[in-house]
């Protein structure tokens, strides 16, 4: 592969003219030499490419954990409103990244970014049952019933039912956790309005078997690594 194909295929933020000029500068380095020309053919897979002395590891494909902030849409792209992908910071943007599933505008928390479509679309296959997890504040105390209600799988608006889902209570009786294996249309507050309550606060905790860092501040991205990517599709 060329090199200025090679390095504008990893860091989204650099053109291959940027490399040009950047190898012109003599800031670009194969195998710990400056690379003098910046079509040169570069081994992806075996070559030690840096750039300003920064190694460019190679990575087919990246996921990364945003931790969504209400007011953002999920969507490439939106005339009005900010997107989950101008949150990505430089050195992890790259062609072809999209979120995997949707949050609502309102809603915070865990957001999978990639440009890996076979993942996303397994992760989101309704055949798949990942499991979603949110917490969720209520205006009216959640009552105790809701639970059995819950696991036996709810009729919301419209005659939709849904498969069942797991609804863990707190010692607050406006806060639960609710696991659901399925993703419908403002599916969670649909459920609380079928029980006569209303969600005012909601936040993605858990995909599948990978937590939201609890320690990633809302808006911030961080890269799941290799060993993670595979916990996204846990059951
Ligand atoms: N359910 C909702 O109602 N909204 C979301 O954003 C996610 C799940």
């Amino acid at each position: 592969m060329r090199l200025d194909r090679f390095i504008a295929s990893q860091r989204g933020e650099l053109s291959r003219n940027d490399v040009k000029e950047l190898c012109r500068k003599g800031q670009v380095t194969v195998n710990g030499v400056q690379a003098k020309r910046s079509d040169m053919q570069v081994s992806e897979l075996n070559d030690e490419i840096a750039v300003k002395g920064v190694p460019v590891a190679y990575r087919k494909f990246v996921y990364i954990m945003l931790n969504k902030p209400r007011g953002v849409v999920c969507a490439t792209r939106d005339g009005l409103s900010q997107t989950v992908l101008e949150l990505i910071p430089p050195e992890l943007r790259r062609r072809g990244l999209f979120p995997a599933g949707r949050l609502d505008k309102d809603t915070e928390g865990f957001v999978l970014i990639t440009d890996d479509g076979e993942l996303a679309h397994k992760m989101l296959s309704p055949k798949s049952h990942v499991p979603k997890t949110y917490f969720v504040r209520t205006e009216y105390a959640i009552a105790p019933e809701l639970v059995n209600a819950f696991a036996e799988g709810l009729t919301i608006d419209g005659g939709e039912t849904c498969l069942p889902a797991e609804l863990r209570l707190s010692d607050n009786e406006f806060e639960c956790t609710l696991v659901l294996h399925e993703g419908k249309f403002h599916q969670v507050k649909r459920m609380f309005e079928a029980c006569g309550n209303r969600v005012v606060c909601l936040k993605r905790t858990r995909l599948g078997g990978l937590d939201l860092d609890p320690e990633l501040p809302l808006g911030a991205c961080l890269e799941i690594m290799h060993k993670d990517v595979e916990k996204l599709l846990a059951r």
